[in-house]
């Protein structure tokens, strides 16, 4: 019995590909006129950056990471998100000599043992942007209009962005105290894993979705009321920077992510359309402590990632396609050995020409051959038989309007290649 693809994995295939090709050529556009550039970072990272930087709290690290001792006994994990990979990156090829801030983006696979559904998968793609180097809010503006941008451009309708400050190490523990003092008093209402959180990490509380939780978090108190000064004022030019472009967004004090490094700003991106499945298409927020946490100097960062899939499904569901299905234009189809030497050369002389061309590789009848050019929606079949051959001509079917006419074998590329002149392919 054939042996399946792992639990939570997906197999791209060919008609589905092109929308992906599409979706990367696009962003490929915007993060070039945003001004960012591409890094490639390994899928393997040491598990101790994860620990160090995603948070032994979170339930990434808990439970969904693929760790493993290779045969050198090292202990490495495949991947659960791209900003710590690329933070070690900066950090170790000393990215942060010469001018900063840099913008940096990465698209690539992720993985996360998480409990596979639509939308949640556990090899699945992000593709996300760092900004290091600034602690200026108006980077955290930029990257949060940038993401809105990108989304409204790619077509998506009803976006909403949702935006919150988690605080700093100055102000964080005062309302980690207070949100502690508050669902304590409702510790037996709390669900098992948040009675475990008001321990571990009471902010996480907040963005549990069981019923009593989401009930309590709603009169929870807010980390703007315990907010540092640096970090009331930091959030007040975030706003600034947003209204001056009129980026609206929906104020969320629950809104407290997964990963432990965030400091100050925390946002996602949300479509509310009619059909779209209710989860963020993309999530950010700012991490100054990142980079010192993983072993690093000091180095602010911003940034955001967004899931593929997820993206792909939610503009599938509002009918929007990005893909352009790529086929030949030619199919030869030749009747006989000797018809089948000469397509094969002619087939060669084709591609030279830069033109996307094919023929039949089985010796099937003219009536399959043709059904196959239909199904590759070809421009022209190139009809070859022995006793064309010997007059040296062919026969060419432009596939739209059914019409056939002899042309000689000596012209037939230039032919074809007139007719395709004004085609993009
Ligand atoms: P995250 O919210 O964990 O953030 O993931 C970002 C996006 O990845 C989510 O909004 C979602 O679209 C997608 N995603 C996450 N888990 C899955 C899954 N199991 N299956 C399919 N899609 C998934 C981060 O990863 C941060 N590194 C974002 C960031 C960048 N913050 C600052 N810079």
């Amino acid at each position: 019995m054939l042996t399946l693809k792992p639990r939570g994995t997906n197999d791209f295939l060919p008609g589905e590909v092109e929308e992906w090709q599409g979706l990367e050529a696009r962003l490929q556009k915007l993060f070039h006129i945003y001004n960012y550039h591409e890094i490639r970072t390994p899928i393997l990272e040491h598990t101790e950056l994860f620990l160090r930087s995603v948070g032994e709290t979170s339930d990434i690290v808990e439970k969904e990471m693929y760790s493993f001792e290779d045969k050198g006994f090292r202990h490495l994990t495949l991947r659960p998100e791209g900003t710590a990979g690329t933070v070690r990156a900066f950090m170790e090829n000393k990215l942060f000599s010469g001018s900063l801030p840099k913008k940096l983006y990465y698209m690539g696979p992720m993985f996360r043992y998480d409990q596979p559904q639509a939308g949640r998968y556990r090899q699945f793609h992000q593709f996300g942007c760092e900004v290091f180097g600034s602690e200026d809010a108006s980077v955290d503006a930029e990257v949060i209009a940038f993401s809105l941008d990108l989304f409204s451009r790619l077509g998506l309708k009803e976006l909403q962005v949702r935006l919150n400050t988690v605080g700093c190490p100055k102000c964080r523990p005062g309302y980690l105290q207070a949100l502690k003092d508050y669902f304590s008093e409702y510790k037996a209402e709390l669900c098992l894993t948040c009675q475990r959180r008001l321990e571990s990490n009471p902010l996480r509380i907040l963005d549990c979705k069981e019923e009593a939780c989401a009930r309590l978090s709603e009169d929870a108190p807010t980390s703007l009321e315990y907010a540092c000064d640096d970090c009331t004022e930091h959030f007040r030019q975030l706003r600034a920077y947003l209204d001056t472009i009129g980026t609206e967004y929906l104020l969320d004090h629950r809104l407290v992510r997964g990963l432990d490094y965030y400091t100050q700003t925390a946002f996602e991106v949300v479509s509310l359309a009619v059909g779209s499945s209710q989860n963020a298409i993309c999530g950010g927020g700012r991490y100054n402590k990142l980079a010192y946490e993983i072993g690093g100097r000091d180095l602010p960062g911003m940034g955001f990632a967004a899931g593929t899939e997820r993206l792909l499904l939610t503009l599938k569901e509002q009918g929007i396609e990005l893909g352009k299905k790529a086929h030949p234009e030619v199919f030869i189809a030749p009747l006989g050995f000797n018809a089948r030497v000469k397509a094969f050369a002619l087939l060669e002389e084709l591609r030279k020409a830069d033109i996307p061309a094919d023929m039949d590789l089985m010796a099937k009848s003219l009536k399959a051959q043709m059904k196959t050019a239909d199904r590759f929606n070809a421009s022209y079949t190139v009809i070859l038989g022995d006793d064309d051959l010997e007059k040296g001509t062919a026969v060419l079917r432009h596939m739209d309007s059914a019409q056939q006419e002899d042309v000689l074998l000596d012209t037939l590329i230039d032919t074809i290649k007139k007719g395709l002149e004004h085609v993009s392919y």
